[in-house]
């Protein structure tokens, strides 16, 4: 049965930033804070509440690479495709991984453990090829360093 998306969440910013100039993209930065992506049933909410039409919010949506309108993992997994990463087998790590996640491309685990996602260059060639596992840089990695790495995320999830 699907979930139905609790709209009160989206109370207290509406309640914050309405009145505010300018401030759709925070509205939906604090959105996508609460729920973790952009449900579909609180952009329309969205749009009838501060009577922006719908394709003005789904144009800023599409404009920032920050916005998700679909539920992402706990964990996001982002192998950097950038060039001194790409020359360094990003690639094959980024395989073994979805195969190991059971992910064919850019995925989320059915568990909502894992997102699988390449990225453009972090700036940290220096350690190519590069992996981010949420907030922290992962380098000069093989394939199965960067398994062992996803494996302690995992069992650190379990142990809470
Ligand atoms: S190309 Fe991967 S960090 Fe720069």
């Amino acid at each position: 049965m699907a979930q139905q998306t609790d709209l009160s969440i989206l109370d207290p910013i509406l309640e914050k930033l309405r009145s505010r100039q300018g401030a759709l993209v925070t509205m939906l930065q604090e959105i996508q804070k609460a729920y973790g992506y952009l449900p579909e049933a609180v952009l329309e909410r969205l749009s009838r509440e501060t009577q922006t039409p719908l394709s003005r919010i789904y144009g800023v949506i599409t404009f920032y690479s920050q916005f998700y309108l679909t539920p992402r993992g706990r964990n996001i997994i982002r192998v950097c495709d950038g060039t001194a990463c790409h020359v360094r087998s990003s690639e094959y790590i980024r395989r073994t991984l979805a195969d190991a996640l059971g992910l064919q491309e850019t995925e989320t685990t059915e568990d909502m453990q894992f997102s699988l996602e390449t990225a453009a260059c972090f700036g940290t060639c220096f350690l190519a090829p590069v992996m981010m596992v949420n907030s922290a840089y992962h380098g000069k990695l093989d394939p199965q360093q960067a398994l062992d790495i996803i494996e302690g995320y995992a069992q650190s999830e379990d142990e809470n």
